[in-house]
């Protein structure tokens, strides 16, 4: 297929999209960030929590880049309609497994208005961990809300929707591996 082809701008349900960041540059985000975390947990063994649906490629290939032992799991919640933050988030499936005493970290797609991190904070406060780190694939510094530091954050953004690379635009648009963002009129 023609290389063009792939980095063009694209249509999901009524919305275009363009171009914006490379798999490439979210690879070196990712190396980097995985090296850090590795750097603050040589001594302990990690658990890794995955937020589903989005983070499903940045935990692949973040886990791939890893040095050290570490394990995985996942919960799922919900907070987004369209393409604006309804604010609620619900859980959906609780992480399946031991934490107290464990090291974790939450892996998330993207921190936009904060409230989804308010909300993992909040279960994962009642787990007994050691300690809880945020890490983050994208942050949106200008759409943040709340106070909650986040602690390790790959790529930030502006208070743009964005789609591709594990985020969706109303379910669409999660397998792209590039990540494009909402085309406005200026
Ligand atoms: P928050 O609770 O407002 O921080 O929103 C967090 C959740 O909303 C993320 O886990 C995503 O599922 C979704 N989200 C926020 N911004 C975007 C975006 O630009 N594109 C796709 N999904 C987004
Ligand atoms: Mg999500």
């Amino acid at each position: 297929m023609d290389e063009s082809y792939l980095m063009h701008e694209i249509k999901i349900h009524d919305k275009v999209f363009i171009p914006y960041i490379t798999f490439e540059e979210i690879e070196h985000a990712i190396k980097r960030m995985a090296n850090t975390i590795y750097e603050q947990h040589k001594e302990d063994v990690p658990v890794f929590v995955g937020v589903l649906n989005g983070v499903v490629m940045f935990m692949s290939d973040f886990l791939k880049q890893y040095p050290g032992q570490c394990e995985i799991s996942f919960l799922k919640l919900a907070s987004y309609e369209g393409t604006s933050s309804t604010g609620k988030v619900k859980i959906q499936m609780d992480i399946p497994m031991d934490l107290n005493g464990r090291h974790v970290i939450i892996m998330e797609d993207i921190v936009d208005t904060g409230s989804t991190l308010e909300e993992l904070y909040r279960i994962l406060s009642t787990k007994k961990a050691k300690s809880i780190k945020i890490a983050t694939l994208l942050y949106k510094p200008d759409a943040y809300k709340k106070d909650l530091n986040i602690d390790l954050i790959a790529l930030t953004i502006p208070d743009k929707f964005v789609v591709g690379y594990g985020l969706d635009y109303d379910g669409l648009g999660r397998n792209l591996p590039d990540i494009y963002q909402i085309k406005t009129e200026e």
